[in-house]
């Protein structure tokens, strides 16, 4: 990679964190083995793809599995608690192109953005907590009492963490006074193949990984397979 196109990326994860625009995160391809071209994998993801673009976006999550050993295929797709259904679909489209051309024979990937996450795999791990695909997306700004503030946020996180687990949705966000009329916002998410109580030790599991993270940074967020953090202090969820 020339250094230019290393710059741009830098650059675009900046953009990124500063806005949290709607746009892509971070990938992972996995998966011990590579499929071919017209394996009958490729056709049986691509037929997950559709059945996932086709079953998320009114509710804000799918699942599936499609094929046979040795060639069946295994995937999810969440879109973030409280995206419309037509944003949810363009999340999905979008993901599902740009993992194809990430990881174009990778019998397993992971790919997410800020309004939806997808995943596929040639084995089951479906209902299973995700340990192994995470990642954190920080402020570079420090907060000029991190003592109080890493409390306030570690507080704010596990309500919403217990509130989230205990919903159909396994998702819920909220807020919390800081006092001086600043207030830390915040989110907490599983993915639906969890059971309650999988969510809350998968959110319970992140929140611990926040001294690590986004020790006294403005914004922080844990994002893994199957549940998701994320904090800042103005509100990033919109309303609409
Ligand atoms: C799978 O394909 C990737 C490129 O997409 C390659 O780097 C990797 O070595 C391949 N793995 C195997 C086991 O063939
Ligand atoms: C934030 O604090 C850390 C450690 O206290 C320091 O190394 C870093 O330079 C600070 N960052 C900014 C942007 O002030």
């Amino acid at each position: 990679m020339s250094s230019f196109s290393i710059y741009l990326l830098t650059l675009a994860l900046l953009l990124q964190t500063n806005y949290g625009a709607s746009s892509y995160l971070n990938h992972v391809c996995s998966g011990f083995e590579n499929f071919t071209t017209n394996d009958p994998y490729e056709s049986n993801l691509r037929k997950l793809m559709g059945n996932l673009y086709y079953q998320t976006p009114p509710v804000g999550f799918g699942l599936g599995l499609v094929g046979h050993y040795p060639y069946q295929t295994y995937g999810l797709a969440l879109c973030r608690g409280g995206v419309e259904a037509t944003d949810c679909r363009t999340c999905v489209n979008q993901a599902s192109a740009e993992i194809h051309k990430r990881c174009p024979y990778n019998k397993g990937a992971i790919i997410w953005y800020d309004n939806c996450l997808l995943k596929y795999l040639n084995t089951d791990f479906l209902g299973q907590i995700d340990n192994q695909n995470k990642f954190y997306l920080l402020k570079l700004r420090n907060v000029s009492e991190p003592t109080s503030f890493n409390q306030k946020t570690s507080e704010l996180l596990s309500l919403l963490a217990k509130e989230a687990s205990a919903t159909p949705k396994l998702y819920a966000d909220g807020e919390l006074e800081l006092g001086e009329s600043r207030k830390l916002y915040g989110l907490a998410q599983c993915t639906w193949d969890l059971s309650s109580s999988d969510c809350f030790e998968c959110l319970d599991g992140i929140i611990g990984e926040l001294p690590r993270c986004c020790d006294g940074k403005e914004g922080g967020r844990v994002v893994g397979g199957s549940c998701n953090i994320r904090y800042e202090i103005y509100p990033f969820v919109s309303t609409a």
